[in-house]
């Protein structure tokens, strides 16, 4: 559909008439078209199919069999991938206007193939044939997973050697150890050809997490030490109902909790302390529900596009207290691992992050904890944030962001990735333990 402003004006100013039909102009140009997109059969759930957009890499530095591949994995539970792409890190998102695109300097494609995955099955544009094909745990979910990315390999001759890369925010801090633990623990010589995992904001070991967030607002001055009692009480409602595996009604008690949060603090929202607003997901939905988008993605003009599923939501609720420390734990010993927040985030922010990486059963962890945590600073010479790496293990705190990382920060999300993913900058740096003596020659 190629659309010419002057023209179409011209011949309707010269005949005066209606005949002259004047198309708006696409939302989509030719270069924000993904490379490919389209469906996923599920085999083990025979019907369902997931939604996938694939970007290919813009600036490959190698050929692109040996070009790292990157799959992103929205959170939710039930959030669509296509709020990352759309919105956070792809090459073309709405940031102001559901109608207008906008080329995305800080695009996570310039050297990397890039996938989103409508995950689970019932998320976005994906299809579920039941509700009872939904997953109801992280085994599930990463079976399903597993076997849309071997279809995508299989449909792509070229693919089969390409370094794979499973990144994810927010609950896909249980989708990224998930998929992850699956490959390497039960198909170790697959079609995924995995080399490290990546989590954004998430959500892993909630129990452990959830009892940051009253200590974390009070040593921020949000709120007094009488409401930081009384936010301790609400987390210590939902780790009760923990233990007594009501695991339903302990996810129920955490959404109280940050409820509670919420009004207490009368932020617009807990993702960033700085927003006036809350992140315009809004946008996304608009766009993709648009004709357009669909014809253009190859999406059936009949579906309604919801950001959020509550019914995948409902179905996994019984999964949100469940940690998955175990899997990182695992999966950190065989591959590497980043963490990465947003410091703004009030939800899965720093604090609650570092407060489970502290408890990780891995031999290395001693190493990580005392290893040296560097300033990150941007082309501009601000700080763009801090990094802590030892081993497979990377951590990452950013500035200025918050639990939409690549929203609020495109470039330095990037050059983040980037850096991780190559082994280069802050995560190139050898890890040598400082003796106590080179200790002393640096302080001179
Ligand atoms: C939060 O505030 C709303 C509106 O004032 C109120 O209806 C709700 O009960 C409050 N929730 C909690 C958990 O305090
Ligand atoms: C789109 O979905 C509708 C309703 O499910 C169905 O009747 C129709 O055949 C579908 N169209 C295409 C092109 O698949
Ligand atoms: C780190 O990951 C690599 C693969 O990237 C693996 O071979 C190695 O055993 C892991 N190292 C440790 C100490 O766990």
């Amino acid at each position: 559909m190629e659309y010419v402003p002057t023209l179409c004006f011209l011949l309707s100013t010269l005949f005066l008439t209606a005949s002259v039909e004047c198309q708006p102009p696409p939302i989509f140009p030719d270069a924000a078209l993904p490379t490919k997109s389209g469906y996923l059969p599920v085999k083990p759930a025979p019907g369902s199919s997931m939604f996938y957009t694939f970007y290919e890499a813009q600036n490959p530095t190698s050929p692109l069999a040996d070009t790292p591949l990157l799959v992103w994995l929205q959170g939710g539970p039930g959030c669509s991938s296509m709020i990352g792409n759309f919105y956070e890190l792809g090459p073309w998102r709405v940031l102001s206007s559901a109608t207008e695109l906008e080329s995305n300097p800080g695009a996570w494609n310039r050297l990397f193939g890039l996938l989103f995955v409508d995950n689970p099955i019932g998320v976005g544009f994906s299809i579920a044939a039941s509700k009872q094909d939904i997953p109801r745990n992280q085994r599930q979910v990463a079976e399903h997973l597993h076997a849309a990315l071997v279809e995508f390999i299989e449909q792509n001759p070229g693919f089969e050697h390409r370094p794979v890369y499973i990144t994810g925010e927010s609950y896909a801090g249980k989708y990224v150890p998930a998929i992850g633990y699956y490959i390497l623990k039960e198909k170790p010589n697959g079609k995924v050809n995995l080399k490290g995992l990546a989590i954004g904001n998430g959500l892993t070991d909630p129990v452990t997490q959830l009892q940051t967030h009253a200590v974390n607002v009070y040593y921020s001055g949000l709120v007094n030490a009488k409401q930081r009692k009384e936010l301790e009480k609400a987390q210590e409602i939902s780790v009760a109902l923990v233990k007594s595996q009501k695991w339903r009604e302990a996810a129920d008690a955490r959404t109280e909790l940050l409820t509670l949060l919420g009004n207490m603090t009368g932020l617009a929202t807990l993702y960033n302390t700085a927003r006036a607003i809350p992140y315009r997901t809004d946008l996304v939905v608009d766009l993709l529900n648009q004709r357009e988008t669909k014809l253009v993605l190859g999406v059936n003009e009949t579906m309604r596009f919801e950001d959020c599923s509550d019914e995948v939501e409902d179905v996994l609720r019984e999964d949100v207290m469940k940690s998955v420390k175990f899997m990182v734990e695992y999966t950190v010993e065989r591959t590497k691992v980043l963490l990465y927040q947003g410091m703004l985030d009030l939800r899965d922010g720093v604090v609650s992050t570092e407060e489970w990486i502290k408890t990780m059963k891995w031999s290395e962890l001693e190493m990580f904890l005392t290893a040296e945590r560097r300033v990150w600073k941007d082309a501009d010479g601000g700080v763009a944030g801090y990094v802590q790496k030892w081993g497979n293990l990377s951590h990452v705190a950013v500035a200025g962001a918050g639990h939409f990382v690549p929203t609020d920060k495109d470039v330095n999300s990037r050059d983040m990735i980037e850096g991780w993913v190559l082994g280069k900058g802050l995560f190139g740096i050898e890890d040598v333990k400082p003796t106590i003596s080179s200790r002393f020659m640096e302080s001179l």
